[in-house]
């Protein structure tokens, strides 16, 4: 094994950038932990004239996938490009010739992970993607490694920088949410697409592999109920706030009688609770272990270099991996097949918003209404919006998602409402 293991990295945009920059920039520390140096050798990009501005030798950069998976001096393939094509096959071809894969990817790990990690296997190569949930925080190798004693319970994290980050700034600041959510982006928080931030899917496929890896069973994106932040408005925080609620999109993951839980959705929590507190681009996750009981883990997930920070070590590992000579020594933990819990089966409270004629009686019929579907009722408000109509606030004791769905079914045709405005889950009492 030669001084330095050498590097092919596929992606030079905002993680990739990052990966660079502390590669070159904490060079002698890495050489000293892992006893060896660390060289990005090539660089795979589309853009060869893009600014990068960074202080970067031009021939390193390339556009053919070949100079990398080619180079038999190339043991470690670092993916910071993401998406699913071409990067599945790049990320396999890799693996094939059995050089260690490093990635940040959670669409082709919560997508694709099975055939990756057997490919992994098969050719005693590391596939290693701490970045992938929650940026800089450690929680993959924490779940594989450092909790491997415990029966994993559950797992309730808010694990989106994006939609956290816009969350914070409409409560906190009453801004916009198209305004916060080009912030997001300029600031290299937001996926290519945004829409799988705000519409909940980021969050969904980090769960998935949460989930997985938690349980020990392979947990997919189909498998998760998502539902994203665009139907929050300036209303519900406000009256949210009233009742003494924060407004987060909440990741939850729970291991049942009745199967495995997985959904994703925008979720009041007490002001008091300590997911409440966590703001801006900062994610946590609380993990609850049977030994160890409850955990948290938090810091920055997503941005350059805290995301870089994670792909780095993971780097390590698999540099540490190549100069013992066993590379592929982590293998995938999902050994067990557990079905997965109906989402009408689970049980949560509710605040709902509706839109009500202003006339006597129209109270007592949604009442009634709930009643019939064994909806208890915790809390009502009601505001005058105009002459003739009303808004009222109510918020649920627990009650099944099934007998939720059915009773807003009815409530939905009677006369007095005019609109079903929102419903949003309420957690953490
Ligand atoms: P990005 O800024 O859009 O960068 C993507 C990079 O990949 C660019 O350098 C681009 O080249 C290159 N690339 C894309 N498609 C390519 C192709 N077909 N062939 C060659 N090069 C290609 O993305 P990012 O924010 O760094 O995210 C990268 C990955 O990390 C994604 O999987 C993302 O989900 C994940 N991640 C991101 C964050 C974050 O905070 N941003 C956090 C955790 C995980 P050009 O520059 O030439 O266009
Ligand atoms: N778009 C993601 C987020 C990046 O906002 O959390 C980190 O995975």
């Amino acid at each position: 094994m030669s001084d330095s293991i050498q590097i092919g990295l596929l992606g030079l945009g905002t993680v990739g950038r990052g990966v660079y920059r502390i590669i070159t920039g904490n060079g002698e520390n890495i050489k000293r932990k892992i006893g060896a140096g660390l060289e990005i050798k090539k660089i795979l990009v589309r853009d060869l004239n893009r600014d990068r501005g960074i202080d970067l030798d031009p021939g390193k950069l390339t556009t053919r996938i070949e100079d990398i998976l080619e180079d038999p001096e190339i043991k470690i393939v670092v993916e910071v490009m993401g998406g699913i094509e071409p990067t599945l096959g790049y990320v396999s071809a890799a693996l094939e010739k059995g050089k260690s894969v490093v990635t940040a990817n959670k669409d082709m790990i919560a997508t694709c992970g099975k055939q990756l990690f057997a490919l992994a296997e098969a050719n005693s190569a590391d596939l290693l993607f701490e970045a992938s949930v929650a940026g800089g925080i450690p929680i993959i190798r924490p779940l594989k490694q450092c909790l491997a004693a415990n029966r994993i319970t559950q797992v309730i994290g808010i694990i989106n920088g994006t939609t956290n980050y816009m969350l914070s700034k409409m409560t906190g600041e009453g801004s916009d949410f198209e305004d916060v959510l080009r912030e997001a982006q300029a600031k290299g928080y937001a996926e290519a697409d945004p829409g799988s931030d705000i519409e909940g899917y980021d969050a969904a496929r980090k769960l998935a592999i949460l989930a997985s890896i938690a349980f020990n069973s392979r947990i997919v994106l189909d498998d998760v109920y998502v539902e994203g932040i665009t139907g929050i408005t300036a209303t519900d925080i406000a009256y949210a706030g009233e009742l003494n609620y924060t407004i987060k999109l909440l990741a939850i993951a729970k291991e049942t009688d009745e199967g495995i839980e997985a959904r994703v959705h925008p979720t009041l929590i007490p002001v008091h609770h300590p997911l409440a507190a966590v703001n801006d681009v900062y994610n946590a996750i609380f993990v609850t272990g049977d030994a160890v009981g409850d955990t948290m883990f938090y810091g920055r997930g997503a941005g350059e270099m805290p995301t870089a920070s994670a792909v780095v070590a993971d780097i390590m590992d698999a540099a540490r991996d190549l100069l013992r000579n066993v590379p592929g020594i982590i293998s995938c933990t999902c050994y067990e097949e557990k079905p997965v819990k109906d989402m009408g089966a689970v049980e949560s409270r509710y605040y709902i918003r509706l839109q009500v004629s202003d006339r006597p009686g129209v109270l007592a019929s949604i009442a009634y209404a709930f009643g019939d579907k064994e909806v208890s009722l915790a809390s009502v408000l009601q505001k005058q919006t105009d002459t003739v109509t009303a808004e009222i606030v109510l918020v649920t004791h627990k009650v099944r998602e099934k007998n939720m769905r059915e009773a807003l079914e009815i409530i939905k045709h009677l006369s007095s409402v005019k609109e079903v405005s929102n419903v949003i889950r309420v957690e953490g009492e």
